[in-house]
């Protein structure tokens, strides 16, 4: 099957896993519901739960890898909330659609990602409770990722690198934290569901960091080379915000190059895992790959 093919099927069975442990549209208070299902559901490349799925099938158990995954994709929904708020990134478009605060108003977007963040922890918990250990584990490394050291902070200083504070130290910081984290805590779940061991583990989170800090490093590059009904979103954002960026640091062609090198260097690194890692390596390329 045809990589792209495969994606697509994966992405599929994330979405429709939606129905089962997510909260439907029509749940009291509905207005809050519609918020959350409308930015779940909008699209989006699903590439975080891919990836897990990627990972936990190089070592896979008899764990169900599902709600993992739906978790890892409403902790990433919440954070795209809350993102565009216009507090923040001030954005209208996303996923191909006006944003949250759009359709709703800026405080339903606000609790909508509020609840997204909430549900993304509890989901695990509950899902896995008949493995108290692994469920966690899960909760342990999603949540870390999500928090005030990792996400957060990058957020936090992605914010400060508007004002003017820049530095190639602040800017890897930004990109190992607001991006590099999640992505790292995705491929890392994966490999925790399945019965990979503590040096898979590790291995995990190398890869995660490169594909994490590649994948920003791209999505800067693609903020003003691309267009907005390519990406989804409005492009030359990060300009107009003065965004601390790659390419703004480092220049276009440095940029290209590091992405490429952290994507080689996450290749390589696969061929230590053992077991099947084809798929994985395959999303790695689409990723380095992607135009949108
Ligand atoms: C956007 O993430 C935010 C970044 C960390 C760059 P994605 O590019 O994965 O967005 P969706 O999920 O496909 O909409
Ligand atoms: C978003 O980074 C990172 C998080 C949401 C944590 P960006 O602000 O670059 O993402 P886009 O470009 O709006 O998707
Ligand atoms: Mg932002
Ligand atoms: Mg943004
Ligand atoms: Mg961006």
């Amino acid at each position: 099957m045809p990589i792209s093919e495969k994606i697509k099927e994966y992405a599929e069975r994330i979405e429709n896993a939606f129905e089962r442990y997510v909260p439907a549209a029509t749940v009291r208070p509905a207005l809050l519901h519609r918020a959350m299902s409308y930015s779940l559901r909008a699209g989006g490349k699903r590439i975080r739960p891919v990836l897990l799925l990627a990972a936990f099938e190089i070592a896979p158990s008899e764990n169900d890898p599902l709600p993992a995954a739906v978790a890892v994709e409403c902790l990433h929904t919440y954070s795209l909330i809350h993102d565009d708020l216009p507090c923040m990134d001030n954005s209208d478009l996303r996923r191909g659609k006006p944003t949250c605060h759009k359709v709703f108003d800026e405080a339903v977007a606000l609790l909508a990602g509020d609840a997204l963040l909430t549900h993304a922890l509890t989901l695990p918990a509950i899902a896995y409770a008949d493995k108290p250990e692994l469920a966690a584990r899960l909760v342990r490394v999603l949540g870390t990722a999500a928090g005030s050291e990792h996400l957060i902070g990058g957020q936090v200083e992605d914010m400060l690198g508007e004002q003017g504070e820049a530095s190639a130290e602040r800017l890897d910081f930004i990109h190992a934290n607001k991006t590099a984290a999640l992505i790292t805590a995705a491929v890392e779940m994966g490999f925790i569901l399945g019965n990979a061991g503590p040096e898979a583990q590790k291995i995990a989170r190398e890869i995660g960091h490169d594909i994490g800090i590649a994948f920003q490093i791209i999505d800067d590059i693609l903020d003003e080379t691309s267009d907005a009904e390519t990406m989804g979103k409005p492009v030359h954002a990060d300009l107009e915000n003065r965004k601390l960026t790659y390419p703004r640091f480092h220049g276009m062609q440095q940029s290209r190059e590091r992405a490429n090198a952290l994507s080689e260097r996450a290749v390589e690194a696969c061929k230590k895992i053992g077991g099947n890692t084809d798929f994985l390596v395959a999303l790695i390329r689409q990723m380095q790959e992607r135009i949108s």
